[in-house]
């Protein structure tokens, strides 16, 4: 057999309705539906080359290749590939991110979503947009929501085999002219990801009330979203993501992601709001603020951001496409 390669792309996304907590960890099925919008120009590009001279899969990241600890969940990822291709042949990965690493932005979900796209493809699988999310959910629960464009929700489903548990498109990526202004205050590599904090959150007594309240703040986020009112959807989305916070300090262990200039990066949106500029905060499992405004007012949003004690650096990103194959 010949080597069989190909590439795949995907941009990271950000969730406005956050995912944190599994009903079943081996499948990534999350206790709630979740909302995103994919990030244009924070992307992943992946080739996968199935070559049959290999003895194991050998994974470089940016150019680094990765120790087999570090690549066993790539490594787990091809499995699941070559196991509905009938595949025995290790595949050689070369994955790039177009973001400066350790820049503090999760690149689980753009790499987990562009890592399906490659390898379903050069292993001969044809898959449809849903199968291609099913796929990518079992590498990141995140990345699911990388395979469709623009504004995506993912919903947790009901089959206890994750069969309905896929992410499609609300709206394309020129439904509104959002940006997300992310703020970086801090590029240290945190101590718990988000597959351990997953875990840890059904032991806060408040993960119970934020699953039974998750529907009620996704259809409000939704309908904001739909009708462009961005003063309704700044208020479901820091709502959202303050409660996935609650919920993170108060696991057991808790979970402490803010730092001084997360809760100044905050403040400030909210004031900047209050004053009639519109900004809105959400921050995922790290330090670093999404603040959320129309692209009219993305680069004062920045440059507001860069003056601030605290910030080290701010990435402006618009509403971004799905997750593709690319022609070599
Ligand atoms: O896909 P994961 O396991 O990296 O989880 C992502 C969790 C959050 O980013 C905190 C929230 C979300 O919905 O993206």
């Amino acid at each position: 057999m010949q080597i069989r390669k190909a590439t795949g792309f995907a941009n990271s996304n950000i969730a406005f309705i956050k995912y944190w907590g599994n009903r079943d960890h081996a499948l990534r099925l999350p206790v709630n539906d979740s909302l995103s919008m994919n990030l244009d120009g924070l992307h992943t590009r992946t080739t996968v080359a199935f070559d049959p001279s290999l003895t194991a899969d050998v994974v470089a990241l940016g150019g680094q290749i990765q120790s087999p600890e570090s690549s066993k969940r790539v490594s787990d990822h091809l499995d699941r590939v070559r196991a509905l291709a009938g595949l025995k042949t290790f595949a050689r990965v070369e994955s790039e991110n177009n973001f400066p690493t350790g820049a503090g932005i999760a690149s689980s979900a753009s790499g987990f979503a562009a890592l399906t796209v490659a390898a379903g493809a050069a292993a001969g699988l044809a898959l449809s947009e849903r199968e291609l999310s099913i796929l990518a959910r079992q590498g990141s629960g995140s990345a699911s929501r990388s395979i469709p464009s623009g504004f995506v929700e993912w919903k947790t489903g009901s089959n206890p085999d994750g069969r309905d548990s896929f992410a499609f498109s609300v709206a394309a990526p020129d439904h509104w002219a959002l940006a997300d202004c992310i703020a970086i205050v801090s590029s240290a590599h945190k101590e718990v990801g988000s597959t351990g904090g997953h875990a840890l959150a059904r032991t806060s007594p408040l993960q119970q009330a934020r699953i039974e309240d998750a529907p009620r703040r996704l259809n409000l986020c939704r309908e904001a979203l739909l009708a462009r009112d961005f003063e309704k959807f700044a208020e479901a989305v820091e709502e959202d993501s303050t409660m996935m916070h609650a919920i993170m300090m108060t696991s057991r262990p808790p979970l402490y992601y803010w730092l001084p200039p997360t809760l100044a990066v905050m403040d400030a949106a909210r004031k900047w709001r209050a004053n009639g500029l519109p900004a809105c905060f959400t921050i995922d499992a790290g330090p670093n603020v999404h603040v959320l405004t129309l692209a009219a007012h993305a680069s004062d949003v920045a440059s507001r951001l860069r003056a601030l004690p605290g910030v080290q650096n701010v990435l402006v990103a618009a509403p971004g496409g799905g997750a593709s194959l690319i022609n070599e």
